[in-house]
């Protein structure tokens, strides 16, 4: 798989991730303004988002993390950011996944959990393509036209952590 297809393909289901984190975070709202009934699907909901995030971990594991590794030294730092950071998601959505699955933790505890991951999660996915993926090791476009590009400038950002 080419650089700029594997960017292509993380950004196209960066957005299906939000949509699903956006619905995530209506729910828990609603179950934390009273309407408990609800809690069930929002079990059902998270438990969905958590095997679908965990596929896209896996994909930019397989995919992006060697493409990165591959273009020198800047991807290699970049490389191991995406190993850390996905260590970290993966610790809190184990964390949240277990909250999910105990019956007994109340209802207004699981929709804050959620909340607090869905945050998390967006946060994340921002970071990852101001920095990861918007780096010019991938291809982006607007990175590599360089100064001789039409707009005459390229964009480049840095980690914030
Ligand atoms: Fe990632
Ligand atoms: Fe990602």
């Amino acid at each position: 798989m080419q650089p700029l297809e594997i960017r292509k393909s993380i950004l196209t289901d960066h957005a299906f991730l939000r949509s699903m984190l956006d619905d995530l975070d209506q729910r828990a709202l609603r179950v934390l303004e009273g309407r408990e009934e609800e809690i069930s699907s929002l079990r059902d909901r998270g438990t969905l988002f958590h095997s679908r995030f965990t596929e896209h971990l896996a994909f930019e594991d397989r995919f992006l993390e060697p493409a990165l590794r591959a273009a020198g030294l800047e991807g290699i730092e970049h490389s191991n950011q995406l190993i850390e950071d996905h260590r970290e998601q993966r610790e809190v959505l184990r964390y949240t996944l277990s909250g999910l699955r105990d019956e007994s933790r109340p209802a207004q505890v699981v929709a804050k959990e959620l909340r607090s991951l869905v945050e998390l999660i967006l946060d994340d996915m921002a970071l990852e393509e101001m920095t990861i993926i918007r780096s010019a090791v991938l291809g982006d476009p607007d990175l590599v036209s360089g100064p001789g590009h039409p707009d005459g400038h390229s964009v480049r950002t840095t980690p914030h952590r």
